[in-house]
């Protein structure tokens, strides 16, 4: 059955209803539906809030960027050594909202293998699926820019990018999997995607803007 490897990210951005004290409320019913479910819910909270929601809640806690930088001497860069030790499980690179250079792209990936930490190196067309995937990294996102934040999902409005990015990425490295984002916001969406040959979905509004965001995330895993 598709639930047993489904994993669903929500990505906290920088909105206020997602920081500080207002990350419990998505961290509380992540980790309320992933129990009730049986499907891996993550959420990816802004770098101050790693900690606390590691600590608090057992789920995976993911950044939203890494840098490659190796721990020492560099100043104002999060390393995966200390994603590591605020509790993370992996990290998010290259989002549309913080791209990277290739090279950046790379180091980063080699950093949270090294750390031994997952990545998710986001990307905006299928060139740049497969790119990504020959940086090997855990998985790919594929998530075209125009439809983020949109309310208009990619599993409906663009399912071609999501069956042509699996194609590019199991054409270039068959071990890494694929995720897609941008307008997911139902159940429906995150079937329709595990349908394409995604393992999962990365979103954010519809959870963390939503009056109940346990309704959205009950929502979410109601087809698998
Ligand atoms: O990282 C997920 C994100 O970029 C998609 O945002 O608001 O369209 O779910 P949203």
């Amino acid at each position: 059955m598709q639930m047993a490897d489904t994993f669903i990210l929500i990505n906290l951005k920088t909105y206020p209803e997602g920081t500080w004290q207002r990350a419990h409320n998505i961290g509380g019913a992540a980790q309320q539906v992933a129990e009730e479910s049986g499907v891996t819910i993550g959420i990816a909270p802004g770098f101050m809030d790693i900690h606390p929601m590691s600590v608090h809640y057992d789920i995976p806690v993911y950044a939203q960027h890494t840098d490659g930088a190796d721990p020492g001497a560099h100043t104002g860069h999060i390393t995966a050594y200390a994603l590591k030790h605020a509790g993370a499980t992996g990290s998010l690179v290259n989002h549309s909202e913080r791209r990277l250079t290739l090279a950046e792209i790379d180091s980063a990936v080699a950093s949270l293998r090294d750390a031994g930490l997952v990545s998710v190196v986001c990307s905006n067309n299928v060139a740049t699926s497969a790119a990504a995937a020959a940086l090997n990294p855990d998985f790919v996102a594929i998530e075209p820019p125009e439809l983020i934040g949109s309310g208009v999902s990619v599993s409906k409005a663009n399912p071609e990018i999501i069956t042509k990015s699996v194609e590019a990425v199991s054409g270039v490295n068959p071990g890494v999997k694929v995720l897609t984002g941008a307008g997911i916001q139902s159940g429906e969406c995150v079937k329709i995607a595990l349908d394409l040959g995604t393992s999962g979905v990365l979103l954010a509004s519809s959870v963390v803007k939503a009056k109940a965001p346990i309704a959205v995330l009950r929502d979410l895993v109601s087809l698998l």
